[in-house]
């Protein structure tokens, strides 16, 4: 989200646009959360995480009532077009701002990467470099010890981030809300892996999946699958780091084009990664649906994990 915002603020800049930050999201907008933001404000933050604006949700925004009163803000304060950068949740709040008339522009900013309209989402590439680099260092225990490992990612009701993490980790099994597996299934590829001869086993599981990470290294060890099963879950060490080269760049593109696009005349878009362009789609439409995870993708590392 920083290169982003250094990304919206100095092409606003160089259109003689004058910038407010808004501190802490819509819940900050309700609060009178802004600052003016110059060109210096945002330096030294493209490599940094997170947001220099912060962030928090906002259940008042939610209620109509307080949609009305953060137009009031917006009004009173002159703003007369806003970014969003932010997740599906983030844009559900532009688009029913734009219904009220405000034009917003909004950039998809999630690890999930389940957020219809854009290939890619800000902060998923380097989410996943953490999930791998993880996996790789939990590999070499796994190894070493001959142990089976399930490692549980982020990813909300989303199997995009294990699915491709389990992809370029060559996971031997992937628990992905998208695809029922059974225990009785993830217990045969386990055994299968190991009586192939491999030292190890890999499972990467995204928190949505039916089933629970405690009942799958329970049931595996009440089996004696061959390995011990140890595991691991991730949590928040996903959302956070240094951003990458692509999110960098992808952010720095978005952005610049979010606010071309407000000026443009752009009143409800968001702005998506369409193959290697970057294009604007409706919020309407973005609201209206969710991106799954790309599901030809599965069996695919299922034949590769022979
Ligand atoms: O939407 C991003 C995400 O990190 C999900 O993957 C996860 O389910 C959720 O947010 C965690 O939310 P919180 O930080 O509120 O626990």
């Amino acid at each position: 989200m920083n290169p982003c915002l250094r990304a919206v603020v100095r092409t606003a800049h160089s259109k003689n646009v004058e910038v407010v930050g808004i501190r802490e999201g819509f819940d900050g907008l309700l609060r009178g959360e802004r600052m003016r933001l110059t060109a210096r404000d945002v330096g030294g933050i493209i490599q940094r995480g997170g947001t220099i604006l912060q962030t928090a949700r906002s259940p008042e925004f939610r209620e109509r009532k307080g949609r009305l009163r953060a137009l009031r803000e917006l009004n009173e304060a002159e703003i007369e077009g806003l970014v969003v950068i932010g997740g599906d949740g983030s844009m559900q709040g532009a688009f029913l701002l734009t219904e009220m008339g405000f034009p917003v522009v909004g950039v998809p900013a999630s690890i999930d990467n389940d957020i219809w309209g854009t290939n890619m989402a800000l902060g998923v590439d380097t989410a996943l470099n953490t999930i791998m680099e993880a996996v790789d260092k939990l590999r070499d225990t796994a190894s070493s010890h001959q142990r089976a490992f399930l490692i549980q990612t982020m990813g909300r009701n989303c199997g995009y981030l294990a699915l491709m993490a389990g992809i370029i980790c060559g996971a031997e099994v992937i628990l992905i809300p998208e695809r029922q597996t059974s225990l009785a299934e993830v217990a045969e590829a386990v055994e299968d892996a190991y009586a192939r001869g491999k030292t190890h086993a890999i499972i990467i599981a995204a928190e949505g999946n039916s089933l629970a990470p405690q009942e799958v290294v329970d049931h595996l060890e009440g089996l004696e699958v061959g390995f011990k099963t140890r595991l691991t879950i991730l949590g928040h060490i996903q959302r956070g780091g240094r951003p990458g080269a692509f999110d960098r760049l992808l952010a720095t593109r978005m952005g610049v084009k979010a606010v071309e696009s407000l000026l443009a005349g752009e009143t409800s878009a968001m702005i998506g990664l369409d193959g290697r362009e970057i294009a604007t789609v409706p919020l309407s439409e973005v609201v209206s649906r969710q991106r799954e995870a790309n599901i030809e993708y599965f069996d695919m590392a299922r034949m590769l994990a022979r």
